[in-house]
């Protein structure tokens, strides 16, 4: 049984597949796709929100053959208190595959084990792995290999999203610096389990100089409100903008997992500057998504 529950420990292999089958699969969008999840019907939980994570899913399985739901935990009994377990083993025999989004990540993997269908991660407090799989697909369809190339992750740096990104660079042999204050980089524990060439730093110029890419997301996490003065304080010198980025290689990507704050994580004139980037970057969640279904039913 096949989940992605993570990028900590997923196989290079694995990826590569996913990266080169989501290429053919945008390119094929529309004429003769195969329906890998003909007659299924999948469940997508979620805890909380989403507007591209849901839709692309949603729209994906669609295209791919199959049917289906999307509940929110909190109309569920889940959200009255009854367990992930009996959730998990009610639901696995009921739909063909669960997409799960929600906040601790061993919730997804219990889910994952008792419900005996194949699982997806569709963002947690620990990692955000079909995210970071359709970032590097879109990196790599505008300046081809990764591989060997410097990403620089600016802001919240102990959130899901650059977790996701540490575990990507570890496996995909590509430089990760992230520029954060020293209070949200990522804990040491992390840091000493991930392999490669992997730095944080306070000095958001230093991680920026020579970059091929920049890329962001918000301050204030999901689940993380009750800190929002707070980070957006600690946080108001970790701006990507255009002084910023002249430090950069000139023909650096500028991206953003979206949601974005203008005026926070990233400037207006910068947003706007490279909307397509961000926008292509948004639009292939769908195409990598159909990827990652692809594979898990191959
Ligand atoms: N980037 C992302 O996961 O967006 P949503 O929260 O809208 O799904
Ligand atoms: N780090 C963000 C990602 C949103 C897609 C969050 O967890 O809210």
């Amino acid at each position: 049984m096949k989940h992605l529950l993570k990028l900590e420990g997923m196989s290079k292999e694995a990826i590569l597949e996913i990266l080169s089958s989501t290429k053919n699969i945008k390119a094929s969008r529309g004429a003769n796709e195969i329906k890998p999840l003909n007659a299924q019907t999948w469940a997508m939980i979620f805890t909380k929100s989403s507007t591209r994570t849901r839709v692309s899913f949603e729209v994906g399985i669609r295209e791919l053959g199959g049917s289906v739901m999307f509940l929110n935990a909190n109309d569920m009994q889940l959200g009255r208190g009854e367990p992930i377990k009996d959730t998990a083993r009610v639901l696995g025999r009921m739909v063909h595959g669960a997409v799960i989004r929600t906040y601790a990540q061993s919730d997804i993997e219990e889910f994952a084990n008792l419900s005996n269908i194949p699982t997806i991660n569709a963002l947690t407090d620990d990692e955000h792995p079909c995210q970071i799989l359709t970032d590097i697909f879109t990196f790599q369809e505008a300046r081809g290999p990764i591989q060997g190339k410097v990403v620089t992750y600016i802001g919240d740096g102990a959130c899901n999203v650059p977790l996701s990104w540490i575990h990507a660079a570890s496996t995909l042999d590509f430089e990760l610096r992230i520029a954060a204050p020293a209070e949200f980089q990522p804990n040491n524990e992390i840091l000493a389990k991930a392999k490669g060439n992997i730095s944080c730093t306070e000095d958001i110029q230093s991680a920026v100089d020579g970059t091929d890419m920049v890329y962001t997301d918000v301050w204030v996490s999901m689940g993380m409100e009750s800190e929002k003065e707070e980070r957006l304080n600690k946080l108001a010198n970790y701006q990507i903008n255009q002084e910023l980025l002249s430090l950069a290689k000139p023909n650096a990507l500028v991206m953003h997992c979206l949601p974005a704050y203008r005026g926070k994580e990233i400037d207006e004139d910068t947003f706007e500057a490279n909307a397509e980037t961000i926008f292509t970057q948004a639009e292939n969640r769908l195409h990598t998504q159909k990827a990652i279904l692809t594979w898990l039913a191959s």
